[in-house]
């Protein structure tokens, strides 16, 4: 197999902590690498890449939307954390949104969701938004969020480990 690199976005640190886990399982494999710092001469390079996102507004965050956009005919595995529960249906139309982008034009190899610890001291400002201004967040959808704190935990990366095996067929 050739070397995979490992690429993350991030702005609290979920997505790193995932590609970590991964790095762990790849064999052979470079990065992790701050997406920021991906140029041409690292796509040019290499035929498979993991790329670890997070969710931004129902699908993936602007930077790895862009990174994909610039890859043709590559393999990919992408990872992610959101905020919402996996089992939601939020998830899985986030989940579809990212499995579409990333085939466009490219060959999906595997897809990964868990959920990821939402910074609650940013959505906390939004409780004071009155009822009916933009931005505006109730108390019952901020519980919900405090349910994402502590993940990805432990069990959410060693799923996140055995998914990028099974993609690429490691025992
Ligand atoms: C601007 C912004 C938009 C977000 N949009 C969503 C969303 O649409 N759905 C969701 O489930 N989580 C959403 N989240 C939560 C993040 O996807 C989640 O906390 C993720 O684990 C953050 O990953 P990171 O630590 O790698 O930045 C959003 C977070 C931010 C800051």
């Amino acid at each position: 197999m050739n070397t995979i690199p490992i690429i993350f976005s991030t702005i609290t640190g979920n997505a790193f902590r995932l590609a970590s886990a991964v790095a762990d399982i790849v064999p052979d494999h470079v990065g992790p690498y701050n997406i920021s710092y991906i140029n041409d001469e690292v796509l040019e390079k290499f035929d498979t890449f993991i790329l670890s996102y997070w969710c931004n507004h129902g699908t993936a965050d602007d930077d790895t939307i862009a990174l994909i956009r610039r890859m043709k005919g590559k393999n990919l595995i992408v990872i992610g954390t959101l905020g919402a529960a996996v089992d939601s249906k939020h998830a899985s139309d986030v989940a579809e949104r990212v499995w579409a982008l990333a085939s466009e034009e490219n060959t999906l190899l595997g897809h990964f969701l868990c959920r990821g610890s939402i910074d609650l001291r940013r959505t906390a400002r939004r409780l004071s938004i009155p009822e009916g201004e933009k931005g505006h967040l109730s108390q019952e959808r901020f519980e919900k969020q405090k349910l994402s704190l502590g993940h990805p935990n432990e069990e959410d990366l060693k799923n996140a480990q055995e998914a990028v095996k099974g993609f690429l067929k490691l025992s």
